[in-house]
């Protein structure tokens, strides 16, 4: 069985998870990794598993990454799984998080949920984790998410230190599991 991760990542949370995965995946199994960009859909079913990660942009998976699941085969001979990072909270974050997260990150496990069904391919399971903003971000989120000064003082020193070795722990738990699926 080979499997191939692929990814998009503007400020690298997504690259550095994307690397976590197929460092553990290597482990037990032959792995590729790639940039999105530099993968044609029309190639993988040399692949029994494929891993395909985003950032959430805009409350979804961003469209490099939509755009490349959109281009999928039918009923491929791989597997799929997801992930991907976002910068609100984590869904169990209280009941704050789990606004904040269905509002701004509750898209993205849906749209690969959905590009499963339309393209008849098994989807295996999907992985999310925080990960820091630009500067740019970070004051839209000021500007528009969280407002609250007090919940903003909270808030940013621990979007900032994300991904972190915890969440590097996770991801490689997760593709331990996805692997334990096929
Ligand atoms: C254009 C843009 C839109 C974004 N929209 C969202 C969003 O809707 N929800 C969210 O949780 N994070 C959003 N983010 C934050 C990113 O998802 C987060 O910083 C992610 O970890 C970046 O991953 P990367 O370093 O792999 O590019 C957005 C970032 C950018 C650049």
């Amino acid at each position: 069985m080979k499997a191939l991760i692929v990814y998009f990542s503007q400020t690298g949370n997504t690259k550095q998870i994307a690397e976590s995965i197929h460092e553990e995946i290597s482990k037990h199994a032959d792995a590729d990794i790639a940039s999105v960009s530099r993968v044609d859909p029309g190639t993988l079913n040399q692949y029994g598993l494929l891993f395909v990660g985003a950032p959430c942009h805009s409350s979804d998976l961003a469209p490099p990454v939509k755009g490349f699941l959109e281009r999928l085969p039918m009923s491929p001979d791989f597997k799929l799984a997801g992930f991907f990072t976002h910068s609100t909270y984590m869904p169990d974050h209280g009941e704050q998080g789990t606004k904040l997260y269905d509002r701004w990150a509750g898209r993205c496990h849906l749209t690969f949920e959905e590009v499963s069904r339309e393209k008849n391919v098994e989807f295996l399971g999907y992985f999310n984790c925080m990960g820091k903003a630009s500067p740019d971000i970070e004051a839209f989120i000021k500007r528009e998410i969280i407002t609250d000064e007090v919940e903003w003082e909270k808030y940013l020193p621990e979007l900032r230190r994300h991904p972190d070795t915890n969440d590097i722990k996770n991801a490689k738990n997760f593709a331990l599991e996805i692997l334990g699926k096929l």
